[in-house]
């Protein structure tokens, strides 16, 4: 029998349907490919969930979550739309965040690689971009300002109001983030690039204590440790310094932006979110660090590259298919190898560049896996 995993494939808003049909037309390539069974279920969520059954994560989509191998996500979120319910039900916070919260997913890894072929969508200077950037974001996920309590708004006596968030931390959560954090510099260029704001935050001060501790047991790693504006400016001046940066959880959701705009764009982002591993498989939700996109959602121009890398990420990290998440990853360097752009990573300086739309880039991408 060929080995069976379930998706549970949600969508959400904007351009998430149209950058979710490419994903699943390349995991239908792959499937052949490789004789595999993928069990793909399509499900509601984000403001797709509201209106189909009256809230951002609806019981029956967080159950299918539940019975699946791994979540496939797509984008929730319409400004337009956001600010006409209560913040606690809007779809960032009542789908996305509770998704992460509720299955544990500590970890998110935002892999940022700039290839040769898009060196013109980079914003930086050539020389600045030495032999391509390759830098992967380790982002602390379900802790931080996202999460602390108290969260909230009140009004004052004397008019105005005071809006309060907590940053939390606990030594646990930067343990076992660090410990990804090192694990993951190991298999790679074994430097770590420790992120924090320790000249102010007591946070911070935790953060680098408990980092240089963990980082005793990994003597093969270099670790160095970097205030976040620093941090920021170092990504525009000299990318190519870093290996992993291990972050916060706010920290991480800046500078993995400011990277992926260094890899052409946020259309190129693609992230993996994890739990702890229970028995062989872990379980993970996989999704493109950018958002809804509702000015261009319809209308065949959104990059569907961050979404199919994330299905790419996904048969390796919670199905452990390596020959197959490299089909995905190779396929996708071939196209962009061939010169086919959709909008945002175009520039017509390019002689090699051809604009294609959504539909076309997933094609090709499929068609690459399957040769
Ligand atoms: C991300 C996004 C989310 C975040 C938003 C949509 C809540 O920006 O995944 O980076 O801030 O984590
Ligand atoms: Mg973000």
């Amino acid at each position: 029998m060929s080995q069976a995993f379930q998706i549970a494939a949600l969508a959400g808003d904007g351009i998430g349907p149209e950058v979710m049909s490419e994903a699943i037309k390349v995991l239908r390539a792959v499937e052949k490919k490789f004789g595999l069974t993928l069990k793909i279920t399509e499900a509601p969520v984000g403001w797709a969930g509201i209106d189909a059954a009256g809230k951002a994560l609806p019981d029956a989509t967080l159950a299918l979550c539940k019975q699946s191998d791994a979540v496939l996500f797509g984008s929730v979120g319409l400004p337009d739309r956001d600010p006409t319910i209560p913040k606690e039900e809007r779809p960032e916070r009542a789908a996305l965040l509770r998704l992460r919260k509720e299955f544990g997913l500590f970890a998110n890894l935002r892999p940022v690689v700039l290839s040769k072929a898009l060196a013109h969508a980079c914003p930086l200077q050539p020389e600045r971009q030495g032999d391509g950037i390759d830098i992967l974001v380790v982002r602390e996920l379900t802790g931080g300002m996202y999460f602390g309590q108290p969260k909230l708004t009140e009004n004052l006596e004397a008019g105005g109001k005071r809006a309060i968030d907590t940053m939390v931390y606990t030594t646990a959560e930067i343990e076992r983030i660090a410990h990804v954090g090192f694990r993951a510099a190991r298999l790679r260029h074994k430097k770590l690039t420790s992120i924090d704001k320790a000249n102010v935050l007591e946070n911070g001060v935790l953060w680098r204590d408990v980092v240089t501790r963990v980082a005793k047991e990994y003597p093969d790693v270099a670790l160095e440790h970097m205030f976040v504006d620093n941090g920021a400016m170092q990504l525009m001046l000299k990318p190519t310094q870093f290996d992993v940066m291990l972050c916060e959880n706010m920290f991480g959701d800046i500078l993995s932006d400011e990277a992926a705009a260094l890899a052409g764009s946020l259309g190129m982002l693609p992230s993996a979110s994890l739990g702890q591993t229970t028995g062989e498989r872990t379980f993970g939700v996989y999704e493109p660090a950018g958002g809804t996109a509702p000015d261009i959602a319809g209308k065949n121009l959104a990059n569907p590259i961050a979404q199919i890398a994330s299905a790419g990420l996904m048969l390796e990290y919670s199905f452990g298919l390596s020959d197959a998440a490299n089909a995905v990853h190779k396929a996708i360097a071939k196209v962009i190898g061939d010169g086919l752009r959709t909008g945002d990573i175009y520039i017509a300086q390019d002689a090699k560049a051809r604009k294609v739309g959504t539909r076309e880039m997933g094609d090709a991408i499929a068609a690459a896996v399957s040769v």
